[in-house]
C-alpha cells in the first residue's frame, strides 16, 4: 500500500507531496504525484502564489494553479492551497508601488477575495500568512509589516475567514518552528492572542514546514514538544513541506541518516493528536528546491532523479504500518 494509505490506517487524515508546474509534462512525474494511494494531499509548490496569481494589479490568472489543483480534485487528493500572503513571490506591480496603509489593505483584501472565491470549497486548508517571524520571535521586515502594522497578520486571517468556505482550515505556516524556541514561542503567543482577543481572529492551525538537514533535524521529542505547545493554545498542526536535505555527494550513511530523521519526523505527527497530516516538499530530487537555496546540499526527498524509492521511503513507510 502506498503512503497515503497507511497514513489514514494510522489516524492520520492524510499523506502529501507538493507539486510543481515546471515538470507537469513528465508523465513518469505526475502519475506518481496524483496516485491518490501514494498521497492523499497535495500543494501547488508555487502555482497559487501572488506574482502567478495577481501578475498585473486586479488582473487574474488561475491557470498555474489549476493545472494542480483540478487534477487532485478529480484524483480525489484534499488540497492544502498555499498561499495568500507571504514577502516572497510578490509581483513587481505590488512590491514597487508606492502604497498607503489603506491602499495596501485594499490591495490585499482584493487579492484574498479573488483567489479565495476562484477556489472556494476546493482547499481542505489554506496558508494564510507564510514566514512572518524572524528567527528571534520579531516580525519580519516586509512590504506588509512596514506599510501595514503587525495587525497585516490579523487582517489577512479575517479576510480570509470572510472569503473562504466555512470550515476551511486556516493556517499560519513557517520553518524554523519545529522545536521549541523563540519563534515558535512568538509563533504560540499570536495564536493565544488570536484566539483570546473579544473578536476571535479567526486560526485553525499552524503549519510546521519542516526543511531539515540530516542529523540536525530537531528529532522526535522536540516536534512532538512543540506540536503539544500549539495544541495547548487551541490549533491543530501539520508537517506541511517536509525535506531532509544531505551533503552532497551523498553516501549511504548519509541516506541512513535521512531515513532516520524523515521517519522520526513523521512518527512525531502520528503520536501527536492534534497533527493531521504530513506533506513532502515534492517527493523528487529533480525539482527540489534546496540545490538552488544550498549549494552543495541536495538529495532530499524520497525519490532519486531516476525515479527509485529511498531508504526514506520504505522508513515511512515502516513508521506508518506501526513497525
Ligand atoms: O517561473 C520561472 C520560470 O518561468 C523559469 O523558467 C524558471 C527557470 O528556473 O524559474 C521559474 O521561477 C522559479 C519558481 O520557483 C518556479 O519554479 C524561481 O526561479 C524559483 O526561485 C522558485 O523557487 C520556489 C521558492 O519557493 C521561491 O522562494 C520553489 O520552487 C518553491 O519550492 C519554494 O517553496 C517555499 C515555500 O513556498 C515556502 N517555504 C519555503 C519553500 C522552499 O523555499
Amino acid at each position: 500500500p502506498g503512503l497515503d494509505i497507511l497514513a489514514k490506517r494510522a489516524g492520520l487524515l492524510y499523506f502529501g507531496t507538493a507539486i510543481d508546474n515546471v515538470v507537469l509534462n513528465n508523465t513518469q512525474y505526475t502519475s506518481i504525484a496524483h496516485n491518490a494511494s501514494e498521497f492523499g494531499q497535495v500543494t501547488p509548490s508555487n502555482g497559487q502564489k501572488w506574482m502567478y496569481i495577481e501578475p498585473a494589479r486586479n488582473v487574474f490568472n488561475y491557470s498555474m494553479g489549476d493545472a494542480i489543483v483540478l487534477p487532485a480534485i478529480a484524483h480525489r487528493q484534499l488540497r492544502r492551497c498555499h498561499n495568500f500572503v507571504w514577502h516572497n513571490q510578490l509581483p513587481d506591480w505590488l512590491t514597487t508601488g508606492n502604497w498607503t496603509k489603506s491602499e495596501l489593505e485594499g490591495i490585499l483584501e482584493n487579492h484574498i477575495r479573488h483567489e479565495a472565491q476562484h477556489y472556494y470549497g476546493e482547499c481542505y486548508a489554506w496558508d494564510v500568512v507564510n514566514e512572518a517571524f524572524n528567527d528571534n520571535g520579531t516580525l519580519r521586515s516586509d512590504i506588509w509589516l512596514d506599510t501595514i502594522g503587525p495587525e497585516y497578520i490579523a487582517l489577512a486571517f479575517r479576510f480570509a475567514r470572510k472569503y473562504t468556505r466555512p470550515g476551511t482550515k486556516l493556517y499560519y505556516n513557517d520553518y524554523g518552528i519545529e522545536r521549541i524556541n523563540n519563534k515558535s514561542l512568538a509563533v504560540a503567543a499570536m495564536v493565544e492572542d488570536f484566539l483570546s482577543r473579544e473578536e476571535p481572529v479567526p486560526i485553525d492551525g499552524v503549519g510546521l514546514q519542516a526543511h531539515f538537514t540530516a542529523g540536525t533535524s530537531p528529532g522526535y521529542e522536540n516536534i512532538t514538544r512543540v506540536i503539544e505547545v500549539f495544541a495547548e493554545k487551541g490549533v491543530e498542526t501539520a508537517l506541511t513541506e517536509l525535506d531532509v536535505r544531505v551533503k552532497l555527494p551523498d553516501s549511504s550513511e548519509e541516506m541512513v541518516q535521512q531515513a532516520k530523521d524523515y521517519a522520526d519526523s513523521v512518527r512525531a505527527c502520528v503520536d501527536s493528536e492534534s497533527c493531521v497530516g504530513v506533506t513532502v516538499w515534492d517527493f523528487w530530487d529533480t525539482v527540489s528546491w534546496v540545490p538552488d537555496t544550498f549549494p552543495g546540499f541536495g538529495d532530499a526527498c524520497l525519490w532519486t532523479a531516476n525515479f527509485t524509492k529511498k531508504p526514506a521511503y520504505y522508513a515511512i513507510s515502516d513508521v506508518l504500518r506501526g513497525d
